[in-house]
């Protein structure tokens, strides 16, 4: 097969949960500690060795093409100051991949924002990459969704198992086992089910490597769960017929946080503060004392 070098990020939410903060923000800007959590994915995204980065952005979403490009002026300052440490923070995002945009124009879904990606893709397979899941970067997943990727021959999602009661927020596979024990065969995918119809409590959880055939699908998939286009009907229709090897799923048992609501978005942030080396020992410390006296 084909070696996968691009990587698509769906941006073009309104992040209607987080208002009034991303009225005039785009969320994917949102920080995670110190850091947007866009660039975690862009990183992330690099460190796969996928170092083409398509972003499917939006109105009001500026603020994501500046981040990845310089900022001279603020340079120019640090420089003036001496303050490499903070130059250099500001500088990474801008080296970190070879990024594009397209605007999506209409939220029509997320099957519809990829999509908007065919053109910069063509006959490659790819990885998409969802904002809202942040992977930990001392886990491994997409690297091991593209080595499965190219020894089955197929497209490949990421699934985690969830509580039966979280199933309705997903989209939720039906699966076979296989003879690697972190791989399974995906027979169907359903977006976002009611508790009594989820096949599994298996979750797709926001990354995927696809073989380029989902685009003629995706063309042909009508509004579903929503009224939106869904990437995951396209890719139960890839799994029913075998399209482009049909499925395959790898799950994950490493750390991911979600960003997608602000509970959730809370806990990401203190989860990943307490990894830190210059945050966490405080951040551990008083968090012991305020949940002890609180
Ligand atoms: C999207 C997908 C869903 C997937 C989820 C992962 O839903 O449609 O299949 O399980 O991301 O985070 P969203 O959370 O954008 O509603």
């Amino acid at each position: 097969g084909m070696p996968i070098s691009k990587a698509v990020i769906p941006a073009a939410g309104l992040g209607t949960r987080f208002l009034p903060a991303t009225k005039a923000m785009p969320k994917e800007m949102l920080p995670v500690v110190d850091k947007p959590a866009i660039q975690y994915v862009v990183e992330e995204a690099v460190n796969a060795g996928l170092h083409d980065v398509l972003m499917v952005t939006g109105r009001n979403k500026n603020a994501l093409e500046n981040h990845f490009d310089r900022a001279t002026e603020l340079e120019a300052v640090l420089a003036s100051k001496g303050d490499q440490r903070r130059l250099e923070e500001v500088v990474r995002s801008t080296h970190l991949a070879t990024m594009h945009y397209v605007r999506q124009r209409d939220p029509l879904g997320l099957g519809h924002a990829v999509l908007r990606a065919a053109m910069h893709v063509g006959d490659e397979p790819f990885a998409v990459l969802l904002g809202d899941d942040l992977i930990d970067d001392r886990d491994v997943l997409l690297e091991r969704m593209i080595a499965v990727h190219e020894s089955h021959a197929s497209s490949v999602v990421a699934l985690m198992e969830v509580e039966p009661s979280q199933t309705h927020l997903y989209g939720i596979a039906t699966v076979e086992p296989t003879d690697e024990s972190d791989v399974v065969r995906v027979t169907g995918l359903v977006e976002k089910p009611r508790p009594e119809d989820a096949p599994s409590n298996l979750a797709v959880i926001g990354r995927y490597v696809l073989q380029p055939d989902v685009f003629a699908i995706l063309e042909n998939t009508p509004a579903g769960s929503g009224g939106e286009i869904q990437l995951t009907d396209a890719l139960n229709s890839m799994a029913e017929s075998g399209l482009g090897g049909g499925v395959t799923g790898v799950v994950f048992t490493g750390r991911r946080y979600d960003t997608g609501d602000r509970l959730d978005y809370l806990k990401a942030i203190v989860q990943v503060a307490a990894t830190r080396d210059d945050l966490g020992p405080d951040m551990v410390a008083w968090l012991k004392d305020f949940v002890a006296n609180h």
